[in-house]
């Protein structure tokens, strides 16, 4: 898309708009050298994944052009990079026929499939071998965009085929998808593009994440996350749900110039010309080859890759490289003959719902699972399943005896799909949620706006439990040898009642224990003594204060020298911290001002608990004013022993990627951390000895 000399042009030219000294004042006559600024900078990050600045020096930018925009609305272009967002509410997606009906691909599943496939177009030819282009099969919500001299004027669902919804407001808030692209300069007047919306499993599992915190359940699949969140009517929701677009084929064109011929004539320069008009094309995961066998080993070597894309793929699909060679080829009344779509192993699979069982939380949530015949999906035997609260027991219309749909995306729990009525033979039974807690029988309430049951008998026997394991768990307290299976088995016995008799702990009742050694008693034993002086953070996050996670714990332990100030504070004075709003306030105020906590916390002062407050400030050493963050296996150090290092050296310990991050340290394994450092230029990213060749001798 951007040569060489462009890139190193349109870099300078930022700078100078971002100027330290003096930058470029935005005027009449330069604001489109700024828009075109944006939309490359706009292009690296969404489109290449390869940000040439940081997220602070684009808002900069951004911001420049939108308050210039506010004060002159009369030079506002449609597609002006501002004009992606503000739409506000939408009433409703009008329907709206495609150019060119939206058919389905022909699906294959094995060799056989493909070698029968190609065999028909060899022989519809006449050709003794063919060329084909294999790229992956994204698995999300499939659209078709319109383009008009140059302008974005439509994005429509799939529909029914022949017509979809008009979701065009949704379809702007896809920074991949360019708002405008020179189709004219290729004598385009007039173009339709289908691709596909993707959620990529990064943003799936943190929109998963933000469900279950909300208590809300979460979506089995990201393709059901995409197309549900394109038919969202408010655009600003839309547009942080960080969706893609990868388009992949053009089913119409119509010519400016109707005597100047068509350059495009084999599906793989139509990807190349997608990609360099700015689309995010698959240009750089298609392979071209020669012949079903070649193609058949790309597949192959893909399946294996699949679980490592950032995005879901379900299979492949083969297309006829040669344009005029589709044409000639042409259509079933289903299916084009040009192309067909390899799919992978389902990862779908169907069972049956045998039983309900209760589970009670640590925080009182029962959550019901449902026990079903136990079926592979992917190399995991499933037999048991969330089905998270009784309103989506209702929302998939669940019951007990029912033919379920199952499905285990990538590396996420297995969920629900749907349930199949039709195959319902009159057996069964409705789910019936308890009234009444299935460990303690105290009566369950439900706060209106939560869909989630909660048994409020904080001594009810499940939640201390539970209480206690994350307690003694390895982000919280740490107690080594301690582990969930011991607690469960201490406190069934009757030898571990609360929190604080893990510091008060009888060793000699263990003696008769099978399992229990002097060695494992010992070990025990120094764990519980060494988790004592663990910093005070970390007793924060282990008391298990509703919506408090090892960050707020972090921000938290920064603020009081002693854990019991948090006593003297009003719900007002916690909100003004980072990371704290309303409900964490309200939450934390509520757990420091309840006899109960209290009288749990005195105990175990008097134990001998000293949690100290790290000193992350002030430390002057070689690590001054410089930020880190860890990810991944260390091979030298214990990701602890790290973190201690920073901080002793005086440097600053962050719980995320950010543009404020200096350095990420990396380990074996760096996922997703590593992904999102590599988009901000200003993050140094080392290794383990990088990182050991900083610290002094
Ligand atoms: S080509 C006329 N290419 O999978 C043929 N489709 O089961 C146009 N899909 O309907 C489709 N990735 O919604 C094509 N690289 C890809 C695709 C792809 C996903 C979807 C698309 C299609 C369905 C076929």
């Amino acid at each position: 898309m951007y040569n060489k000399e462009q890139v190193i042009s349109l870099q300078n030219s930022t700078k100078e708009w971002l100027g330290e000294k003096k930058p470029i004042e935005i005027d009449s006559k330069n604001i489109e050298v700024l828009r075109d600024l944006l939309r490359f900078h706009e292009h690296r990050y969404y489109v290449e994944n390869d940000p040439l600045i940081s997220d602070y020096e684009y808002d900069m930018l951004y911001k420049k052009l939108e308050e210039f925009e506010k004060d002159n609305p009369s030079l506002i272009t449609k597609d002006s990079p501002t004009q992606r967002i503000g739409v506000g509410l939408i009433k409703d997606f009008p329907k709206t026929q495609h150019l060119v009906p939206m058919l389905s691909l022909e699906n294959s599943y094995d060799d056989e499939d493909l070698l029968d496939w190609d065999r028909k177009a060899k022989e519809l030819s006449g050709l003794s071998e063919i060329e084909y282009s294999v790229e992956p099969k994204f698995d999300g919500a499939s659209i078709s965009l319109i383009y008009e001299n140059d302008l974005l004027i439509k994005g429509i669902t799939r529909g029914d085929g022949e017509t979809g919804d008009d979701i065009t407001p949704n379809i702007r808030q896809i920074k991949s998808i360019p708002l405008s692209a020179e189709f004219s300069k290729h004598n385009i007047q007039q173009i339709e593009i289908r691709g596909e919306i993707l959620m990529n499993k990064n943003n799936f599992k943190k929109y998963n994440d933000s469900l279950i915190e909300e208590g809300l359940p979460p979506l089995a699949n990201p393709r059901n996350a995409a197309a549900g969140s394109l038919r969202i009517k408010d655009t600003a929701i839309v547009s942080r749900r960080n969706l893609e677009g990868f388009l992949y084929h053009v089913s119409y064109i119509s010519l400016l110039n109707e005597n100047k011929k068509e350059e495009i004539h084999t599906h793989s320069d139509m990807l190349k010309l997608l990609w360099d008009l700015g689309f995010r094309s698959p240009k750089k995961e298609m392979k071209v080859l020669k012949g079903i066998n070649d193609v058949i080993d790309v597949i192959k070597d893909f399946e294996k890759e699949r679980d490592h894309l950032p995005y879901e793929i379900d299979g492949m699909v083969i297309k006829v490289n040669d344009l005029g060679l589709q044409e000639k080829l042409g259509m079933t009344s289903h299916h084009p003959r040009w192309a067909i779509a390899f799919k992978f192993k389902a990862r779908q699979a169907t069972s049956k719902l045998l039983s309900v069982e209760y589970q009670v939380g640590r925080t009182g949530a029962v959550t019901p699972v449902a026990k079903i015949q136990a079926v592979p999906i992917g190399g995991v035997t499933v037999s048991s399943i969330s089905i998270h609260n009784e309103d989506y027991i209702k929302e998939k219309d669940l019951k007990l005896g029912d033919h379920i749909l199952i499905e285990r995306s990538g590396d996420v729990i297995p969920q629900i799909v749907k349930s199949m009525p039709e195959l319902r033979v009159g057996t069964e039974a409705e789910i019936v949620f308890p009234k009444n807690c299935p460990i303690c029988n105290h009566k369950l309430f439900k706060l209106e706006d939560e869909a989630v049951w909660r048994c409020v008998n904080l001594n009810c026997k499940a939640q201390v439990v539970e209480r206690i394991i994350h307690f003694v768990s390895k982000d919280a307290m740490d107690i080594k040898s301690f582990g969930e299976a011991n607690v469960r088995k201490f406190f069934d016995l009757g030898i571990l009642k609360s929190i604080p008799e893990i510091y008060d702990f009888d060793f000699n009742l263990l003696k008769d224990i099978e399992g229990f050694g002097i060695k494992s008693i010992d070990n025990l034993r120094n764990a519980i003594e060494a988790s004592k002086t663990q910093p005070l953070h970390r007793l924060i996050y282990a008391l298990g204060i509703r919506f408090v996670g090892e960050t707020t714990a972090k921000t938290l332990a920064q603020k009081v020298n002693n854990i019991l100030d948090f006593q003297k504070m009003s719900e007002e004075e916690l909100m003004k911290l980072e990371d704290v709003g309303v409900k964490v306030a309200k939450s934390i105020y509520e757990f420091f001002n309840n006899e109960d906590n209290i009288f749990m916390i005195n105990k175990l002062m008097e134990l001998g608990i000293k949690p100290h407050k790290q000193q992350h400030e002030n430390i002057a050493g070689t690590l001054s004013g410089q930020s880190f963050l860890f990810t991944g296996t260390l091979s030298k150090l214990k990701r602890s022993e790290a973190e201690l290092m920073v901080e002793k050296n005086g440097g600053k310990l962050l719980p995320g990627v950010s543009s404020k991050l200096n350095y990420l340290v990396t380990g074996e394994d760096s996922g997703s951390k590593l992904e999102k450092a590599k988009k901000i230029p200003s993050i140094k990213i080392l290794s383990e000895e990088d990182f050991l060749k900083m610290l002094p001798l």
